[in-house]
């Protein structure tokens, strides 16, 4: 369902895509963050020339989060090129399980296709989290 918050989300990840490190896969990715704080935070994928170290615009959104002040994700926001919706690959979704409840919703968006909505629960069902070490 759609959020009040969405057109904003929508323009800080576009934003921030803009300024995505792509060289190699040249697929630049914005990701913007909603936090508990109500503030939005984003980032974008920031790749390398020793391919493995790259890293996804999920963790640069969700590191702007903790160095802003917001502990926790409320709903994600991704978009990248294309019409496929840029769903978070499997490390992304845990990097995000961490700071976010079964039911918060991920949006992922190829820019020039539908934007798709789906919960954590959905995207890792089953999952491993902070609980099982007594956080
Ligand atoms: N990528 C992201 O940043 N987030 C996603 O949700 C999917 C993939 C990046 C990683 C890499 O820089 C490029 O897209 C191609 O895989």
């Amino acid at each position: 369902m759609a959020h009040a918050r969405d057109a904003e989300l929508l323009a800080a990840a576009e934003e921030v895509r803009a300024r995505a490190y792509a060289p190699y896969s040249n697929f630049q990715v914005g990701t913007a963050i909603l936090a508990d704080d109500g503030k939005i935070y984003a980032g974008c994928n920031v790749e390398n020339a020793a391919y493995p170290v790259g890293n996804c615009a999920e963790p640069s959104a969700i590191a702007a989060m903790l160095a802003g002040g917001g502990k926790r994700i409320r709903r994600v926001y991704t978009t990248g090129p294309g019409t496929m919706p840029v769903t978070p690959c499997g490390g992304c979704r845990q990097r995000i399980r961490e700071f976010a409840d079964p039911d918060v919703v991920i949006v992922s968006h190829g820019i020039d296709g539908e934007p798709l909505e789906q919960t954590l629960e959905q995207l890792l069902p089953h999952s491993f989290g902070p609980e099982y070490l007594g956080r």
